[in-house]
């Protein structure tokens, strides 16, 4: 289990149990079933119309944000930290609006997690 999925499931724990009344049979379930956020359908609905469908952005995208980030190099990836992009997603960053008003932070490490699979081994 990677750094990625670790706090994916923490972060749904901790989501499911603000959510539900803490019964002991919840929250158990909830830690160890937790919740599967799927990442590629949040992305599809709220990611791609900028950042494109493989996460290369749109022409337009491109042309009407001139710093928009592009997820299929993998040294974007390594030129950022994972907790950059969380804050950069939750609060906004530049052109792009906050989206903590619309996902939960377990949708937001989903997506995270799943632009991370964007990128191009090299
Ligand atoms: C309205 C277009 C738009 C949408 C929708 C959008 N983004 Fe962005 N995104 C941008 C732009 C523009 C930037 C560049 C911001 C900057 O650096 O000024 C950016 C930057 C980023 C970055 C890089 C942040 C950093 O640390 O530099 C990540 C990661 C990212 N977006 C992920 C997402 C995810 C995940 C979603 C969907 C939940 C999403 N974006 C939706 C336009 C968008």
């Amino acid at each position: 289990m990677n750094v990625f999925s670790l706090s994916m499931v923490v972060a749904a724990a901790a989501v499911f149990s603000l959510r539900a009344p803490l019964h002991g049979s919840r929250l158990k379930q909830a830690i160890l079933v937790p919740q599967e956020v799927d990442g590629k359908a949040l992305y599809a609905k709220n990611c791609k119309q900028c950042h494109g469908v493989l996460g290369a952005p749109t022409k337009a995208a491109r042309q009407q944000y001139k710093n928009i980030a592009t997820f299929v190099d993998s040294t974007f990836f390594a030129t950022h930290q994972h907790k950059e992009f969380i804050s950069a997603i939750t609060n906004g960053k530049g052109d792009m609006l906050p989206f903590k008003d619309k996902l939960t932070a377990a949708e937001i490490e989903a997506t995270v997690k799943y632009i991370h699979t964007l990128a191009k081994k090299s």
